[in-house]
């Protein structure tokens, strides 16, 4: 069976596309699968970090293509039949290369910030992924350790008819620390909340494609 393609999409910048690809791939590689990872956005952060992480560590553990424009789609086809899974890292606005990114997709995972104002901010995310019939997680970001939020924030989403992820990552400086090293933080800080939150949350989605 060919690989599943998993796009991080959201066009409110800032709400964790880039955090979340680079934890779910590395999460994906350290379960053992074939990761491929997939820069399209522009200011090309995912790439930036894969640099970093091949001169940490030589072999990244991860097939890494920056990709734009035509050809987009048939490369990310291409990786899709060499690897189990293909993470896309995709730029904050409805332009040509994010419609790709999602079209592209079998499940188009939505970063959010628990807040009535990021949640109304997801809005042209979710039409873009409905118009192009896919799939949607949304998956709840930098939530804070206390508070009501989480359930009212999932109650709106869900009036919004989108599946929330049960799993959600909380508001944790490690994610940053770990990534400023090429790393994530399942590799910096293994024990850590936040790394049984990440491996908690891929291995929901996994189970979900
Ligand atoms: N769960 C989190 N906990 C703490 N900081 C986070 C978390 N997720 C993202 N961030 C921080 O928020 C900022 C924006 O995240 P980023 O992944 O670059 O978002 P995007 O790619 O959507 O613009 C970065 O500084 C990042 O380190
Ligand atoms: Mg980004």
């Amino acid at each position: 069976m060919a690989g599943r393609v998993i796009t991080i999409a959201q066009q409110k910048g800032g709400a964790g596309k880039t955090t979340l690809a680079i934890h779910l791939a590395v999460a994906w590689r350290l379960a053992g699968k074939r990761v491929a990872s997939v820069d399209i956005d522009p200011q090309g952060s995912f790439t930036a970090w894969h640099e970093l992480r091949a001169q940490a560590l030589g072999d990244t553990g991860l097939t890494h293509l920056r990709l734009s424009g035509w050809r987009t789609q048939r490369e990310v086809e291409q990786l899709a039949r060499e690897h189990d899974l293909v993470v896309i890292d995709s730029p904050p606005h409805a332009e040509t290369e994010a419609k790709i990114a999602v079209r592209s997709a079998d499940l188009v995972v939505v970063p959010v910030q628990p807040s009535p104002m990021d949640l109304w901010a997801t809005r042209p995310t979710l039409d873009l992924a409905r118009s192009e019939k896919r799939p949607v997680l949304l998956v709840l970001n930098r939530v804070p350790a206390r508070g009501k939020l989480v359930d009212a924030v999932s109650d709106k989403a869900a009036e919004l008819g989108v599946t929330v992820a049960g799993a959600h990552l909380g508001n944790r400086i490690g994610f940053a620390a770990a990534v400023m090293e090429g790393l994530s933080l399942q590799e910096t800080e293994r024990r850590s909340r936040g790394a049984e939150e990440i491996e908690a949350l891929a291995a929901e989605i996994a189970g979900r494609l």
